[in-house]
């Protein structure tokens, strides 16, 4: 009598969820961007989210947790309700390199979400005030190797994608900077052009309008190859000053662990529908994005992905001993 009981208890919980998730969505989405707005991130996920928004008939609502390099953020994002009404922008850092840098992080990329689907990915570029007296990458190493610790790099935060690559950039190049970090790239940037940093990476997408008003200029990129159309004249980190850099962004939805599995793939086909739209393709390559197979984009790969970068950046962040103290 009593395992009847528990079994249609269990029925008439499925069929609820079950019903729940056909329903969805019934009501306006969250995607949290764990940094201030009008930066890299907040561009691409506000740019995906109008997208995806109109194919599942739902407004998505962008909300910036900004710090902490993006754990505050994710840490929120860990413990929302999964009932498919709340998802994680993430990228690179916080959702790979965070359980390396981080001794206590409050969740873990793998196991307390789902990946929803993968966003193109950004190559960066080393930028200076349009005034600086840097003008090439090699006279900023070498006054870096004169004078250590007093060239200031900005960044979006510690554990940030421009906080990680500068880190990166200074084992490689055997120096030692000034991190100075911020709530995201956008304020940072700011600061950037007032002259108050004097260096920064940033995604090459969002640096390049600063650029082409003359605000910023480039010294260098984290591709592996130049970018012409975007970025004329600046060469590769890896051509002839650091052999073999290279470096870019990842980014992609997150829903927390237990978000039904339906909800996931409809939000993954809408976003499968959205990306159809060749201009939009198109305008991302233009400005430099770099554009993935379709098979890349799904949840199972994007999952294996997250997993592959939380083991990867173990040992980056070990070998160029990158800390975040
Ligand atoms: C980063 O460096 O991690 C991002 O550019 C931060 C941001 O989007 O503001």
């Amino acid at each position: 009598m009593k395992l009847v009981k528990t079994l249609s208890a269990i029925g008439l919980a499925l069929s609820a969820h079950l019903a729940h998730a056909q329903a969805w969505p019934e009501r306006n989405l969250i995607w949290i961007v764990p940094f201030a707005a009008g930066g890299p991130t907040d561009g691409m996920a506000r740019d995906i989210a109008d997208r995806v928004a109109k194919q599942i008939g739902q407004t998505i609502i962008i909300e910036n947790a900004a710090g902490a390099g993006g754990t505050i953020g994710a840490t929120k994002a860990s413990k929302a309700n999964p009932d498919g009404y709340t998802f994680l922008v993430g990228h690179m850092g916080y959702m790979g390199a965070g359980p390396s840098l981080y001794k206590k992080l409050a969740y873990d990329p793998v196991k307390n979400f789902e990946a929803v689907f993968r966003f193109p990915d950004t190559p960066l570029v080393l930028l200076v005030g349009a005034n600086s007296r840097f003008k090439s990458v090699a006279e900023l190493i070498a006054e870096a190797k004169a004078k250590p610790d007093t060239i200031n790099f900005g960044n979006a935060g510690v554990g940030s994608t421009s906080h990680l690559i500068a880190a990166l950039f200074e084992a490689k190049a055997g120096i030692n900077v000034q991190p100075v970090s911020y709530k995201g790239a956008a304020p940072a940037m700011n600061d950037l052009i007032g002259g108050q940093v004097d260096a920064m990476f940033d995604q090459s997408n969002t640096a390049l309008p600063q650029v082409q008003g003359g605000r910023l200029r480039a010294i260098a990129l984290t591709s592996l190859t130049p970018m012409p159309q975007q970025y004329p004249g600046v060469a590769p980190l890896a051509d002839k000053v650091l052999p073999g850099f290279e470096a870019a962004t990842w980014y992609g939805l997150y829903a927390p662990a237990g978000t039904p599995k339906d909800i996931v793939q409809k939000m993954h086909q809408a976003y499968m529908k959205a990306l159809s739209d060749k201009a939009w393709t198109a305008k991302m390559s233009s400005m430099g994005i770099h554009l993935l197979s379709d098979a890349q984009y799904g949840p199972d790969a994007f999952a294996k992905h997250t997993a592959s970068e939380v083991e990867k950046w173990r040992k980056v962040v070990a070998d160029a001993k990158i800390s975040i103290d």
